[in-house]
């Protein structure tokens, strides 16, 4: 066969034909072995062994895509920069999350330590947008143990977190104490907190 002939061969739509059967069944044949390997059990879902790198891969980036996705059309109050969204973020801060993403001058929890995927330290910042803290806060994640705040908490409290949030990478261990300190009681919190759920369960 000479070299002209194996060239017409491998373009002609029969043997385009054959390459497709061939990649479909092995397709076919990787999700059935996924399939088989997680009814049998094989996946392991402890908490303290990491994922393979391939299932750690396929979670993060559609923790990603899903974010970016959904975050898209949440339209940012103007006013993060309001101090008393700060202190009121920073006391909310303190008492719902710190435990799990550690704040400045705090030793690692338990929690912290057992999470996995881990908490980030939201203290060292991260790669998202006000718009996707806000919807990550709301939402929470599936199983990862980041809970979905919106649940018990109204939009007006959630962007208080997500203001102080952009804050919280410039905090001392001082500054950040004596935020928490100046923040409204439990009991103020509440009660704005009732206000804004009975109007957001009203539709
Ligand atoms: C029970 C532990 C826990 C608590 C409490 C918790 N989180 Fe989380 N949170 C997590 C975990 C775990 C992740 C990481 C999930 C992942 O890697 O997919 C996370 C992720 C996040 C992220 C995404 C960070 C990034 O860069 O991807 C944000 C923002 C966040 N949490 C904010 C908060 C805020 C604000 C609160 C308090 C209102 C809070 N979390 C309370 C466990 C917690």
């Amino acid at each position: 066969m000479s070299k002209d002939d194996t060239n017409a061969a491998t373009s002609s739509p029969r043997a385009r034909g054959r390459w497709a059967a061939i990649i479909a069944g092995v397709l076919v044949a990787v999700s059935a072995a996924a399939a088989i390997a997680i009814y049998l059990g094989l996946y392991n879902v402890a908490a303290d062994v990491p994922h393979t790198q391939p299932v750690y891969w396929l979670l993060e980036t559609a923790r990603e895509r899903s974010i970016e996705a959904r975050a898209k059309g949440i339209t940012v109050p103007g006013d993060l920069a309001d101090p008393n969204r700060i202190a009121s973020g920073a006391g909310q801060y303190a008492e719902m999350c710190a435990d799990c993403h550690l704040a400045p001058g705090m030793k690692r929890t338990e929690i912290a330590r057992g999470l996995y995927p881990r908490a980030p330290e939201l203290r060292r910042g991260t790669d998202l947008t006000p718009a996707e803290q806000f919807w990550v806060v709301k939402h929470g994640l599936k199983m990862t143990g980041m809970p979905a705040w919106g649940v018990t908490h109204s939009d007006e409290l959630l962007w208080d977190v997500v203001a102080f949030l952009q804050k919280l990478p410039d905090l001392t261990p001082e500054e950040y104490q004596s935020l928490v300190e100046s923040a409204p009681s439990h009991h103020e919190t509440m009660e704005k907190m009732q206000d804004h759920g009975t109007e957001q369960h009203d539709h």
